[in-house]
């Protein structure tokens, strides 16, 4: 039998960002985008047009410029938020509305405080309503795999009359099990008459970590044509269903599966890495595919095995999925062609000549001081670049620490506030404490430090230092992100970031809560 093709939708930019403190802003929306596009994701969601402004914006800007992929909005079952997502949508080549409502008893008694007749009401109008600016419309239940099932065979066939082209099944707080799941979706695709007339999907959650796992039931038991994820597995609490392990596993084990995919998963690490340096989300060493361990085999039997035949313990070949050996890429002497050929090879579209000036300069600033310098040195510092804008209210200008065996460290920086350069110092119990506090002294800000972690971004002590900060304030969690050699001057960076993501006041709706 021809294999059939299996859609991928890519809901990073969507359910990722609502990660307490993933938000991201408009430029570094673009870039993910662009990188899905250059993966060849099937659909990016790319927000929910009626969060805030800022998103419309987003979800507009990516319509505009993606060219290859389809472009989804998530919004309520309801008449402005789907206006909302119609005119986001509105630049895009092929485009579509994705609305939800909850359909299970818990959601509709406590959340929606509404009848089971009500959201029946309420999901058919937004799917009619939704029809009259596309063709391309999907539908969700939220918290689907709760939801009594003669229900739901009610919703969907009603939903799929109106004109719902893809039935989403979403396993909202990740409470499935494989099995189950997948007999759910098989069983509503044989209860529901007009069920052939729509693409089933899968959306699970990671709470029990088995969202990988259901939606792949989802796809073999429940004939589900469509997979929802987010590139690393982001997303609020445990996270979604990781794109790269989809794809892999559909990939690797094509003799079980029988599936095409669109995607170049030469793209999986390079995604990878772009979304965890913009989010702060750092990959866990042994995940799948992605973690850095996950090629690596560092016990003596292993590496014998791979030595003698590479399959004795690789059933997948790193460069497969965009895993080079650190590749020295530019020098000291590199000139500005070389560089803007580099990002262009990178996928790296920075919007003006002045970005690229930019960008530039601090590439010469850092050849001067590392003599070798990466693919991965170049993503950071225009990620640098981009978390650094101007109109920002705090901006990084310089520091100096000092500390020394059996003294208290002292740190002392200068930064600019609201256009004004100001110096403070302070001490702490390590240099980021004193950096902390000298900054705090200032900012007083009041903001409770969450996670302070720092990567290196290449291999060796020659290595620019990756510091993610979140700090959360009000019941806002943000996250900064700051790259330096000198992990000190990281810190510095990663903490005016996150306090510039605080002062940025972001009325942002999340979809599910409201
Ligand atoms: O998890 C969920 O139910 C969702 C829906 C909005 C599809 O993200
Ligand atoms: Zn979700």
């Amino acid at each position: 039998m021809s294999a059939e093709k299996l859609i991928i939708f890519d809901t990073t930019l969507r359910d990722g960002e609502q990660s307490p403190g993933a938000s991201m802003t408009k430029e570094e929306k673009i870039r993910i985008a662009r990188q899905l596009e250059r993966m060849k994701v099937d659909v990016i969601e790319a927000g929910f047009a009626a969060a805030s402004p800022g998103d419309f914006e987003s979800i507009k800007a990516i319509a505009g410029l993606i060219k290859d992929s389809v472009i989804c909005s998530l919004s309520r079952a309801n008449d402005r938020d789907i206006a909302r997502a119609a005119e986001a949508l509105a630049p895009a080549r092929r485009k579509r509305i994705h609305t939800f409502i909850a359909t299970s008893p818990l959601h509709m008694e406590k959340k929606l405080r509404m009848t089971p007749d009500q959201v029946f009401e309420q999901a058919r109008l937004a799917v009619r309503y939704a029809r009259q600016f596309t063709d391309d419309v999907e539908f969700s239940p939220e918290d689907g795999s709760r939801s009594d099932m003669d229900f739901l065979c009610r919703v969907l066939e009603a939903v799929i009359t109106e004109g719902a082209t893809t039935i989403n099944f979403a396993d909202t707080v990740g409470y499935g099990v494989p099995e189950l799941y997948g007999n759910m979706l098989k069983s509503l695709r044989e209860r529901i008459p007009n069920s052939d007339k729509a693409i089933w999907s899968v959306h699970c959650h990671n709470d029990l970590g088995m969202a990988v796992a259901n939606s792949l039931a989802g796809v073999m038991i429940g004939g589900a044509r469509q997979v929802e994820c987010t590139i690393n597995g982001l997303g609020e609490r445990a996270g979604n269903t990781a794109l790269e392990e989809i794809v892999m596993a559909v990939r690797t084990r094509r003799d079980h599966f029988n599936l095409t995919l669109g995607i170049d998963a030469s793209q999986i690490v390079p995604t990878s890495k772009l979304v965890s340096q913009i989010t702060g989300f750092a990959v866990q060493p042994n995940k799948a595919v992605v973690g850095a361990n996950a090629f690596a085999h560092a016990s003596g039997i292993h590496q014998d095995g791979v030595l003698k035949a590479r399959d004795t313990y690789e059933i997948m070949r790193a460069e497969d999925v965009g895993w080079t050996a650190n590749k020295i890429v530019l020098g000291k002497l590199s000139g500005r062609n070389a560089f803007k050929q580099r990002l262009e090879e990178l996928g790296i579209t920075l919007e003006s000549e002045g970005e690229v000036n930019a960008a530039f300069a601090r590439f010469k600033e850092l050849a001067d001081r590392k003599s070798e310098i990466f693919d991965e040195d170049i993503m950071a510092l225009v990620s640098d670049e981009q978390h650094s804008h101007e109109g920002e209210h705090y901006g990084f200008v310089s520091l100096s620490q000092h500390s020394e065996t059996g003294e208290r460290p002292s740190a002392k920086i200068i930064f600019t506030a609201g256009g004004k350069e100001v110096s403070c110092s302070g001490q702490g119990n390590g240099p980021v404490d004193a950096i902390v506090n000298a900054i705090e002294s200032n900012a007083a800000s009041g903001a409770e430090l969450l996670l302070f972690s720092v990567n290196a971004i290449t291999t060796g002590t020659q290595s620019q230092g990756e510091v993610t900060m979140r700090l959360a304030k009000s019941g806002r969690i943000v996250n900064g992100v700051g790259s330096d050699l000198d992990i000190v001057v990281a810190s510095a960076k990663a903490y005016l970031s996150a306090l510039n993501k605080l002062y940025s006041k972001s009325d942002k709706l999340n979809p599910q809560q409201v």
